[in-house]
């Protein structure tokens, strides 16, 4: 299967990193490559570090990027600092991560993703440790409600769990379309009215498997703390837990003194760190969602380092 993905607010990204020709930068999430190449084409002198913990998109992202002066490296982007460092590369003048799954995960049957296509239930990006299976077979209703209520805002989570389990009892939940059908039967029929009922458990799943949010703060600080003064950190996110954890984060980078409002000086000497590219997210256009609907949800926000 091709490797499609339609980069989200691309001119608006790229614009947002501020490229300059002889910097060094990185795409924490290549995926097809599609706003890498646009950072390679404006690099002379400068370099691009990419990474993406899937190897598939990383076979793609190496051949897209032939040509350029670019590095693809399969690790997950939590561990940057980290893999820079290795590769010598102490601080960076931009990095962009544009978080979630591509379209061609979601796509491409058999990586267990799509509720609408049948097949093993696996949803690793990385294509390692445990899979969809083992979760939906291994965990208790408990915490399958957790996951179902804390990462897809699913109203249903409890029955949902109980239904899983039931089923489970008779034969494993191997497959996407039968784990599908169990969500489907446990939901009241009202709920077939907004969107496909197993949208939101299977989201909530696949941030479990790949636990998409359990460091992202931790992540987005390194990746702040990489950057030169005047080097930009651009994240695009597509829901609200991702968003929430980027925007405070971005918050305390900009925050200066946080003496208590009744001290007349400042004790504290806390400067902000940081300056945010612009005071709210950016979000795709009209023209862009009716192109793109998987855009639909994406919210850029850029921070620019403005002191170590
Ligand atoms: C939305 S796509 C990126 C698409 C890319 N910007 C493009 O233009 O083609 C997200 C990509 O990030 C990867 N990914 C998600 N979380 C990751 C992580 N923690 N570390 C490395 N890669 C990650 C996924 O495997 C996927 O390929």
């Amino acid at each position: 299967m091709e490797f499609s993905h339609i980069p989200v607010m691309l001119n608006e990204t790229i614009a947002s990193l501020d490229i300059k020709e002889n910097g060094i930068y990185v795409d924490g999430t290549v995926g097809g490559a599609g706003h890498s190449t646009e950072i390679a084409k404006r690099l002379k002198g400068g370099k691009l570090y990419a990474f993406d913990r899937d190897p598939d998109a990383v076979k793609v992202a190496s051949d897209r990027l032939k040509g350029y002066n670019a590095t693809v490296i399969n690790a997950n982007f939590f561990d940057l600092k980290y893999e820079l460092n290795n590769i010598g590369v102490d601080k960076v003048d931009g990095i962009l991560l544009d978080l979630g799954v591509s379209s061609y995960q979601l796509d491409n049957g058999d990586r267990g993703f799509s509720y609408k296509t049948d097949a093993p239930l696996d949803m690793r990006m990385s294509k390692k440790g445990e899979s969809a299976a083992d979760l939906v077979n291994n965990l208790s209703r408990e915490e399958l409600a957790r996951i179902f209520k804390e990462y897809g805002e699913e109203q249903f989570s409890y029955k949902i769990a109980g239904a899983i389990v039931k089923e489970r009892d008779i034969s494993p939940i191997t497959t996407t379309i039968r784990l599908a059908d169990i969500i489907v039967s446990a939901v009241p029929s009202f709920r077939r009215r907004d969107g496909h009922p197993a949208r939101k458990c299977f989201q909530a799943l696949r941030i479990e498997v790949n636990h998409e949010l359990d460091g992202l703060t931790n992540a987005i600080n390194n990746a702040f703390d990489l950057l030169k003064v005047g080097g930009v950190l651009s994240v695009i996110t597509f829901h609200s837990l991702e968003d929430r954890i980027v925007k405070k984060a971005m918050k305390e980078f900009c925050t200066g003194c946080i003496c208590p409002p009744d001290i007349p000086v400042c004790v504290c000497g806390r400067t902000p760190r940081g300056e945010l590219v612009t005071r709210k997210p950016v979000v795709p256009s009209t023209e862009e969602i009716n192109n793109n609907k998987r855009s639909r949800s994406a919210k850029l926000r850029s921070v620019k380092k403005i002191k170590e």
